[in-house]
């Protein structure tokens, strides 16, 4: 089989073979197959796409280009939720303990922040003394005993995404369906869950800006992980605007745990529900969605999910003392607001925008190799639908030195206000089983 034939197949738009797929993750990942053949081949997908059969045969090959994880010595059915990916977007923090609440196993690996978008680890490391390295035998003794861990991803899962995830990055080839579900699929199924919950986001700070885009996403994944026998669904959820009002890691922490100490941030408190719920009706623990939302709601609001969390952050090395007093958390001397200039209602925020302005004050990563500074963030003060009058504050940068210029640039791009009323935005637009 030679490389070039395989390249040429996809230019012309044919569906290549299992073979053929397996030949180009195997040569790809050992290294006989060089970087600039699979970015031709990366280029065709791109402009060919990939039907469903091909992209579960893919997904298949990166799952065995490495190590999967055994989570049997686990009891119980393991859900495990990945979301593609949005800004303020701390859902685990309030998904995990409300699940693990009623008794389902949360074993969750969870990834660093890069560009503009957060990371799981990073939030959670701005609790002084949280450790995110644990051993496999620990990490799987937490979940048994407390029903929830995360730890950063161990051993070598899907090493053939990491390497083609790379070279799309460098090759203008992330945005294709196909190379996106696998991608994400792959290290899902690398990871062991039983079952998937994955939140698709849609809007100006997803991946995919159409609804159109995001559901053809949500159904080549779910497709993927029902053919390759892990009950999956999908919810699309709203990412034309922040999730909450807090982008930042410890910010971030501050206010998902608020949420778990009962104060309704509706859009966050809603969608941590809606996820939750699926997740335990996949792990039959109800029978029907209400009767999951109505548990999960009571668990929220008597705080049941809260000491979850707590027990959570000890077993893990974390000070509860922090969880308890939250302004023990991390914060920077230099605070920033940015003013409404006109009176109306605000009618856009670009979440790119501000995960953009974030990573600029120091919250996330232009790079791999850069330092998060955990105690720098923005805090919205009004979100898509409010109404502002001249001179009301829009937004507050919280930094380490004189909040830069580019930030408050990127935030003030972020923001359009109209003078007509404006509807909120729709949260869940859909669920693909
Ligand atoms: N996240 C991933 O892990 N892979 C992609 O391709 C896109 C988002």
């Amino acid at each position: 089989m030679r490389m070039v034939d395989i390249i040429h197949k996809k230019r012309e738009g044919i569906e290549l073979s299992e073979q053929e797929i397996q030949y180009f993750i195997e040569g790809y990942t050992e290294g006989s197959i060089p970087d600039y053949q699979v970015s031709a081949l990366l280029m065709a997908v791109y402009y060919k796409g990939m039907s469903e059969t091909e992209t579960a045969i893919l997904t298949k090959a990166m799952v065995e280009s490495g190590e999967t994880i055994d989570l049997s010595p686990i009891k119980g059915h393991k859900v495990d939720k990945h979301s593609t990916g949005g800004v303020g977007d701390k859902t685990t923090f309030i998904v995990g303990p409300l699940v693990a609440s009623v008794g389902v196993p949360v074993a969750k690996m969870s990834g660093r922040g890069l560009g503009h978008t957060g990371g799981t680890l990073d939030k959670l490391e701005s609790i002084p003394g949280f450790s995110i390295e644990i051993t496999k035998e620990k990490f799987i003794k937490q979940v048994n005993e407390k029903k929830l861990a995360v730890a950063g991803q161990t051993g070598n899962l899907a090493p053939a995404d990491k390497k083609l995830y790379a070279l799309r990055d460098v090759t203008a080839t992330v945005d294709s369906i196909p190379l996106i579900a696998g991608s994400i699929m792959s290290k899902k199924l690398a990871s062991g869950a039983d079952s998937i919950v994955l939140d698709v986001k849609t809007g100006t700070g997803a991946f995919m800006k159409t609804i159109e885009d995001s559901e053809s996403l949500a159904r080549e994944m779910v497709n993927i992980g029902n053919n390759l026998g892990r009950q999956t669904i999908a919810v699309i959820s709203d990412m034309n605007q922040p999730l909450g009002y807090e982008v930042g890691n410890a910010n971030e922490v501050r206010e998902a745990v608020e949420v778990l100490q009962g104060k309704n941030i509706s859009d966050l408190r809603n969608l941590a529900l809606e996820l939750a719920a699926h997740m335990t009706i996949l792990a039959e623990v109800f029978d029907s969605y209400e009767e999951a939302i109505s548990t999960l709601e009571k668990n929220l609001d008597n705080g049941k999910a809260f000491e979850v969390f707590k027990t959570f952050v000890e077993a893990q090395g974390g000070d509860v003392s922090v969880i308890e007093d939250l302004s023990k958390l991390p914060t920077s001397p230099y605070y920033f607001e940015i003013k409404a200039e006109s009176e109306g209602y605000v009618s856009a925020i670009d979440a790119e925008a501000i995960g953009v302005a974030a990573m600029y004050l120091g919250a996330g990563r232009a790079t791999k190799e850069d330092v998060i500074n955990h105690g720098v963030g923005i805090s919205l003060k009004k979100k898509i639908g409010d109404p502002v009058s001249i001179g009301e504050t829009l937004v507050v940068l919280n930094s380490e030195t004189e909040v830069p210029q580019d930030s408050i640039n990127k935030v003030k791009e972020a923001y359009e206000i109209t003078n007509k009323p404006v509807e909120k935005k729709t949260l869940i637009y859909k669920v693909i089983k």
